[in-house]
């Protein structure tokens, strides 16, 4: 399974990064607009960093607007992934630019119907928001369900970027189902290190071993 991190935030990419375990980053207006920076520069900086796919979201909602935009942003570096909206323009953009070879995202999936459009269109990655569902009380994690069993039926090959994640436990439950990604904010990829029982185990160790006077090493 890989681990994108969700954020604009080149400080956090930084410190995740350090870790060793990032497959990618995936970044959205909002994003952008929190890190208070302009989007080349920092998909610029984030590419920099991370070799595997960074998703930059086109702005524009009409075809050749999209295309216009998401031509600029592949420009940027290799590993810059489109993300477009899961709309009709969107998903023609998709199929035009897997066609010519560019990675893809299909975002704001709310439905598995949505999904296999977007599968039908060639996407690198289609993007189904959990939280946001759960937000409405709808169940995120069954749509995950479904879209990895509609993908499965007909052997394609977009991959699943369980999106809008918003607690460790729905890290557990994509994973458990096999969603190819899980993006994160860097707060729930921390969390998912984190257990009192370890830290308590970690004191309890360290206080034994000032006990025994030794050293290693
Ligand atoms: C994914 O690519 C989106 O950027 C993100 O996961 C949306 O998450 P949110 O619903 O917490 O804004």
């Amino acid at each position: 399974m890989q681990f994108f991190i969700d954020t604009a935030h080149i400080d956090e990419i930084r410190e995740l990064n350090d870790l060793g375990l990032i497959d990618g980053v995936t970044t959205n207006p909002s994003l952008i607009l929190k890190s208070g920076r302009s989007i080349i520069e920092v998909i610029q900086e984030i590419c920099s960093l991370i070799p595997g796919p960074v998703s930059a979201e086109v702005a524009a909602t009409d075809y050749q607007s999209m295309i216009r935009e998401a031509n600029h942003l592949a420009k940027i570096s290799e590993n810059v992934c489109i993300k477009l909206p899961l709309t009709f323009d969107g998903l023609r953009a998709c199929k035009h630019l897997t066609s010519i070879g560019k990675k893809t995202n299909l975002t704001l999936c709310f439905t598995a119907n949505q999904a296999l459009l977007a599968a039908k269109a060639g996407a690198t990655f289609i993007s189904p928001f959990i939280g946001r569902l759960d937000d409405i009380s709808l169940n995120g994690i069954q749509l995950i369900r479904d879209i990895r069993t509609i993908l499965q039926n007909y052997n394609f090959q977009t991959k699943i970027l369980a999106a809008s994640i918003r607690t460790t436990n729905h890290v557990k439950e994509v994973a458990l189902i096999g969603a190819d990604v899980a993006t994160m904010p860097a707060f729930v990829l921390k969390q998912l290190i984190q257990h009192p029982l370890t830290e308590k185990g970690i004191d309890i160790f360290r206080s034994d071993w000032r006990k025994t006077g030794q050293i290693i090493g």
